[in-house]
């Protein structure tokens, strides 16, 4: 594992933020098509997929399980694919970087195959709680070796014969949902899954296209996901939808610079990630669509962001699993808001690339602003048309959606605002800085 340079960087108040952001292609999906190009028989093209850190550390990993991962272009790649089962043991340590979907969506993956494998990753990763993914993929016959508590390094040996499984999610987490679906296909039977609040389904979406047999049924009480082992995996093009977590720093930063007014192209809108959108709504925010369509089975939308006077809201629990990754972003745009932000049900943010509460809170009273927290709550005490002081250095956590959020809020408060380390910002947005300052974002050095 290559060792990191701290990169300070220092946002400053900017003027109007105006134009065009482009963003870069969906991090979920991109893993997606990696993974489930490498286990269907032919050759799978992506277009837009996302070069991040992340990422890249999956195409590795792919390759190492035998799929031969080329990059044509920017963004343009192919995956020659093994098949199902067709997974051959990797001769050396999987790195999985920074990432938590990498690491268990291959877990998952490789997992009802006969083979060894070891994975590892940053030190942020191997902090990370396994056993959400281990105990479900113990059921299907594998087994796994390592620390005590379960977290990486982990040594995984795939079983010989996997037993499909029916699984009651403890968690709402569309990587524990994924590894399972994906140990399900080399798994004879049907496997089955029941989560009370429904997550992201790419991973139920590209199956299908991909050609697997998966049922998915909604009732009052949650979701059961069904789907039918041995499948025969077509090859597919696809064109990554643009990422709405990514988006969500524009659209955020527009919201709260005075004067400004944002254009995003064609955004993923699937409603199972877009709950920070209705959010911001609900405090006020201008937001308009239009452009509505769907790029590789997934609904997308052009944006249009206008800076915004905004009011505090509460955000149902229910909401959380489709703005997961947005709360700390969220938790800016409520600094700058009138009257209180209550986020509900938000324990998971515990167990992200860092405990991004307590990240978030910090960061936000160095800079002037009340919080509060408790194991699964987090609230945040608008300044309104007061503003917010600044002024402060922020840790960040190895987190990249921290090191974004205390830029952009950087962009707006009263005085500068430094981050101690802009480096993790490569694991999912390897050309944020360039594109907010194409905007008129002000960043130092
Ligand atoms: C992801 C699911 C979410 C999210 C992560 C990406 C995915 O994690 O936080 O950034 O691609 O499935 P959980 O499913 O664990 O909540």
């Amino acid at each position: 594992m290559k060792a990191k340079k701290n990169i300070r960087v220092k946002s400053l108040k900017s003027g109007p933020l105006l134009g065009e952001a482009v963003i870069p292609g969906d991090k979920s999906i991109s893993h997606r098509s990696l993974i489930l190009g490498a286990l269907c028989v032919g050759r799978t093209r992506i277009k837009g997929l996302l070069e991040g850190e992340d990422v890249l550390c999956t195409a590795e990993a792919m390759r190492n399980f035998g799929a031969n991962v080329t990059r044509h272009a920017i963004g343009e790649w192919s995956v020659d694919g093994v098949g199902v089962g067709g997974f051959s043991e990797p001769d050396r340590v999987i790195d999985c970087g920074n990432s938590g979907t990498g690491a268990r969506l291959i877990l998952g993956a490789m997992s009802t195959s006969p083979i060894t494998a070891t994975f590892s990753g940053d030190t942020s990763l191997v902090k990370r709680p396994m056993d959400r993914v281990i105990n479900p993929l113990k059921l299907f016959g594998a087994k796994f070796f390592g620390r005590s508590d379960c977290k990486l390094p982990i040594t995984a040996i795939g079983a010989n014969e996997p037993i499909p499984i029916s699984y009651s999610m403890p968690v709402a987490s569309a990587q524990v949902k994924s590894a399972i679906l994906l140990a399900g296909l080399n798994s004879p039977g049907k496997t089955v899954i029941f989560e009370k609040e429904p997550t992201r389904d790419h991973t139920e979406r590209m199956l299908k296209s991909f050609g697997a047999v998966i049922k998915i049924e909604d009732k009052d009480q949650g979701r059961t996901i069904s789907l039918e082992g041995y499948p025969e995996l077509k090859s597919q093009s696809i064109i990554v939808p643009r990422d709405p977590s990514s988006a969500a720093f524009p659209v955020c930063a527009a919201l709260i610079v005075e004067g400004s007014d944002v254009s995003i192209p064609t955004i993923a809108l699937n409603p199972t990630r877009s709950g920070l959108f209705k959010t911001l709504h609900e405090m006020g925010g201008d937001i308009e669509y239009s452009k509505r369509g769907i790029e590789s089975g997934e609904p997308i939308a052009d944006l249009r962001v206008k800076f915004s006077q905004l009011k505090g809201v509460d955000v149902p629990v229910s909401r959380a699993a489709s703005m997961i990754d947005e709360y700390p972003i969220l938790a800016i745009v409520a600094s700058f808001a009138e009257g209180k932000t209550i986020m509900r049900g938000v324990g998971e943010l515990r167990v992200k690339e860092s405990d991004r509460i307590d990240a978030m809170a910090r960061g936000l009273s160095a800079c002037g602003i009340k919080t509060e927290q408790d194991e699964d709550t987090f609230v945040v005490h608008g300044n309104g048309s007061r503003g917010v002081v600044g002024g402060v250095e922020c840790s960040t956590f190895l987190d990249h959606r921290i090191a974004m959020s205390f830029l952009c809020l950087g962009l707006a408060s009263c005085k500068p605002v430094t981050i101690d380390d802009y480096s993790a910002v490569a694991t999912s947005f390897p050309n944020f800085r360039g594109l907010m300052e194409k905007l008129g974002a002000k960043f130092e050095p």
